[in-house]
């Protein structure tokens, strides 16, 4: 393993013993619990903890902290997730490498655990067990609570959906995977500087997040393509099955590699002035640009 894979491995550990812990304190015997825990736990690579701890490196604030925002953040990717799967949305069977939560439970307590899983996010960044002050996780809840709704994931998925079938361009689907996919990866980083008390870097902070989204969603796109899907874990081939309005679709793979490198690039550039606190975010973009899973 890479010191990479190991590292994001450690954090992905530390952000699953979180969440189970939280979620033991809760646990019920029934289908809708069960449900959320094996769309939660199922995998996943936990990229947007490393980025978020990742983040919290260029303040130098404590892990602990980071690990309880990165908790959050992955209830509500994981809600995106289950829904994602839907057949009203994308209609996918398997996810995580196995099969999605609506295949095992049935849609409505899918979409219930969807639902439960985007507002335990906020019972977290609201807990007692959070020692942040009222401010801070207030200004935590509002930057999380826009990204996810209809000016970020909600709203990126209708466009994503509302796309299909039709050709668009380069600055349309930039706004759709931005909001889809960048806004929470802009929440992750933006996170840091809010717990910071860095009013003043919070807007830049954003912006390298939706970046470092944005680069993601195109892999994400490009491996749908020429990715395996026993390393993905969920099927390949299918953007182009039902028409999704992608950069590949429009500029075809050689253009889509270049926008991708160059995107790398800028976010290299933009990371440059936080020196050696910047590595974990420098490697997390590297990690996105070459990843095969
Ligand atoms: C998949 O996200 C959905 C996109 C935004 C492209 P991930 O690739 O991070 O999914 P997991 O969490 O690793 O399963
Ligand atoms: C999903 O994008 C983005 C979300 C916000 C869930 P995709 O539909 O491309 O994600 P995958 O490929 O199914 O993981
Ligand atoms: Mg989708
Ligand atoms: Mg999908
Ligand atoms: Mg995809």
């Amino acid at each position: 393993m890479s010191t990479f894979d190991t590292d994001i491995k450690l954090v992905a550990d530390k952000t699953d013993q979180y969440l189970k812990s939280y979620f033991s304190q809760q646990k019920q015997n029934n289908e809708l619990f069960e449900a959320m825990g094996y769309g939660l736990f199922a995998g996943g690579k936990k990229i947007r903890s490393y980025l978020t701890v990742a983040a919290f490196d260029l303040f130098d604030i404590k892990e602990e902290t980071a690990i309880a925002v990165a908790a959050a953040i992955e209830c509500v990717h994981s809600y995106s997730l289950i829904h994602d799967d839907l057949p009203s949305m994308d209609n996918d069977d398997f996810r995580r490498g196995k099969e999605s939560t609506h295949k095992k439970f049935g849609e409505s307590t899918a979409i219930l655990a969807g639902n439960s899983l985007l507002t335990i996010a906020f019972e977290i960044l609201t807990s007692n067990h959070l020692n942040l002050d009222k401010e801070v996780k207030s200004d935590l809840v509002f930057a999380l609570a826009s990204c996810s709704g209809h000016l970020g994931i909600a709203g990126g998925q209708f466009l994503d959906l509302s796309f299909e079938g039709k050709a668009q361009d380069e600055k349309t689907i930039i706004h759709m995977q931005n909001k889809k996919t960048g806004e929470l990866m802009g929440f992750c980083t933006e996170a840091a500087a809010i717990v910071a008390k860095k009013n003043n870097d919070r807007e830049e902070l954003k912006k390298i997040g939706l970046d470092i989204g944005l680069l993601f969603q195109i892999a994400d796109d490009l491996l749908d393509v020429y990715g395996d899907q026993n390393k993905l874990g969920k099927p390949s081939k299918q953007d182009d099955k039902k028409g999704k309005a992608t950069l590949i679709a429009t500029f075809g793979l050689d253009k889509t590699n270049v926008l991708a490198n160059e995107l790398h690039d800028k976010i290299k550039q933009s990371l440059e002035k936080y020196g050696t606190k910047a590595n974990r975010l420098l490697s997390s973009a590297e990690f996105i640009l070459k990843r095969d899973h």
